[in-house]
């Protein structure tokens, strides 16, 4: 069972103001769903993203979806609030001043035992029950008081910070004590996990290693499992005669460009797109890069919309696209294009196979799938990836273009070198990536955090876990 806060499926309202069901967004979707599909009968806890009473929904590519339904104010408080406007900017190196807000905390309180209690109610005798992310970090702690029997993990998609940051918490004490209610505390990083561990001997007193810290009469093990995807799914679409065909058909809609250069986020301001757009309009500015022979393309899904925060990123960054393309766009050549809609998977994986450098400049990011996407759809070993110091892919992938993205005359010489880089040197690049993701994919990822969880094997055996 995977106790997350978003279900799979996300309940959009559709332009005829109809309800719609999509794919949610974000990268712990794109990890676990191909994962559990392959695994069922398996259940997914979680929240269908709209208000009021929970619907029933349909099971997805054969998992079972449990819902948990929040109110208005619940989404405002917990989802918003403290999980989106204390909890993530504080994990994300406080890019942006986090809030904090006392009811926001009772409302995490209250919607942490919501789902514990879901958990707890569906779960069969002895399961295995994989908690996810920063919105649940309670639920480890009081899913255990309910059903003891169970085997509990949780694993965290986004960095956890280092102390200094983490103490500005006010009730830094029960977050931490919520997350070794698990049997297992996973992270992207080892550095996380070291964090982590500092934290509970300097806050809660506990004897702690960076593999494992003793609480009451039960060691919880701790460690680092970097997540990635299911890169066999996205070569097979990246191989498809329709998406081949689309992919040459994008690069003729925009012109033949000599380069191609893309980024796919969803809008937040972790992602770096306000660093990563200066530098382009000073590369346009100074003549280094001409709109005829480069073509930029952002696609930035807007996320987390009412958080005030976000709003502000994205008028900013419809400013600044503008303002770009108002400078140095010619008539049907726009300089960069800007793209807010939802793809469907075949169409990302053309704009992957289309573009000639992927652009993933982070200020901070767990891991960033979209890049490892990238690698997966480049089945030509072609392609060049700009990829930020900050991401925890980077520590993956040293062939990639690795920049710091506050550095911006570093970023630009970085895209340039990028962008001058001879095809011989692309290739070897590229294969060395596409080897070290073939190794480390989505299965890789469950194989090493389950047989940690239950050090018999008999979990990934009868997950029959390749
Ligand atoms: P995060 O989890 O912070 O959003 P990741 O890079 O890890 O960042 O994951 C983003 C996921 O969302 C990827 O699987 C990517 O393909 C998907 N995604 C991003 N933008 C779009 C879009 N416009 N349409 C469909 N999927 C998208
Ligand atoms: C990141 C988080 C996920 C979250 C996703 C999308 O990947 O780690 O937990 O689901 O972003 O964000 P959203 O707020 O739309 O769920």
């Amino acid at each position: 069972m995977v106790v997350a806060n978003r279900l799979p499926v996300d309940d959009s309202v559709a332009p005829d103001g109809a309800c719609e069901w999509r794919r949610s967004p974000g990268g712990l979707v794109s990890a676990l769903h191909p994962l559990l599909q392959q695994h069922t009968p398996a259940t997914w806890v979680g929240w269908a993203g709209g208000t009021g009473p929970a619907p029933m929904l349909a099971d997805v590519d054969g998992v079972r979806m449990h819902t948990v339904p929040l109110a208005g104010d619940d989404v405002r408080d917990h989802y918003e609030g403290f999980a989106n406007a204390t909890l993530w900017p504080l994990y994300h190196d406080a890019v942006e001043q986090p809030v904090y807000h006392r009811r926001w905390w009772e409302a995490y309180q209250r919607i942490n035992q919501r789902f514990a209690e879901a958990a707890a109610e569906a779960a069969e005798p002895g399961a295995v029950v994989w908690v996810q992310d920063y919105h649940l970090q309670l639920v480890p702690g009081l899913l255990r008081a309910i059903r003891p029997d169970l085997r509990i993990g949780f694993f965290m998609h986004v960095p956890f910070p280092p102390p200094e940051l983490f103490m500005q918490l006010p009730r830094r004490a029960e977050l931490l004590l919520g997350m070794l209610g698990a049997d297992l505390v996973g992270f992207q990083r080892p550095q996380a996990a070291h964090n982590f561990a500092q934290l509970a001997t300097k806050v809660l007193g506990l004897a702690a290693t960076d593999r494992r810290i003793a609480v009451d009469d039960r060691v919880v093990r701790i460690g680092a499992f970097p997540v990635s995807i299911d890169m066999a799914e996205m070569e097979a679409l990246a191989t498809r005669p329709d998406v081949v065909t689309r992919a040459a058909r994008i690069r003729r809609d925009l012109g033949d460009p000599q380069h191609m250069l893309l980024s796919v986020d969803r809008m937040d301001y972790t992602k770096g797109i306000e660093q990563r757009l200066k530098a382009y309009s000073e590369l346009l500015a100074t003549g280094h890069v001409k709109v005829r022979d480069t073509v930029m393309v952002q696609v930035a899904v807007p996320s987390r919309e009412r958080v005030e925060q976000y709003q502000i990123l994205r008028e900013r960054v419809e400013r600044e696209v503008g303002r770009i393309n108002g400078e140095f766009g010619r008539v049907g050549e726009p300089a960069i294009h800007y793209l807010t809609q939802p793809f469907d998977r075949a169409e990302l994986a053309a704009l992957y196979r289309a573009t000639d450098i992927m652009a993933v400049t982070p200020l901070r990011d767990g891991m960033n799938l979209v890049a490892k996407e990238y690698i997966a759809a480049r089945v030509d070993n072609a392609g060049a990836l700009l990829l930020s110091e900050f991401a925890g892919a980077a520590a993956e992938f040293p062939e990639a273009f690795l920049v710091n993205p506050h550095d911006l005359e570093g970023l630009k010489l970085t895209l340039m070198h990028a962008l001058q880089a001879i095809p011989a040197d692309l290739t070897a690049r590229m294969t060395a990536m596409r080897e070290q993701l073939r190794v480390n994919d989505i299965q890789a990822w469950a194989r090493s955090y389950l047989t940690a969880l239950d050090q018999s094997g008999n979990l990934v055996h009868r997950l029959t876990i390749t």
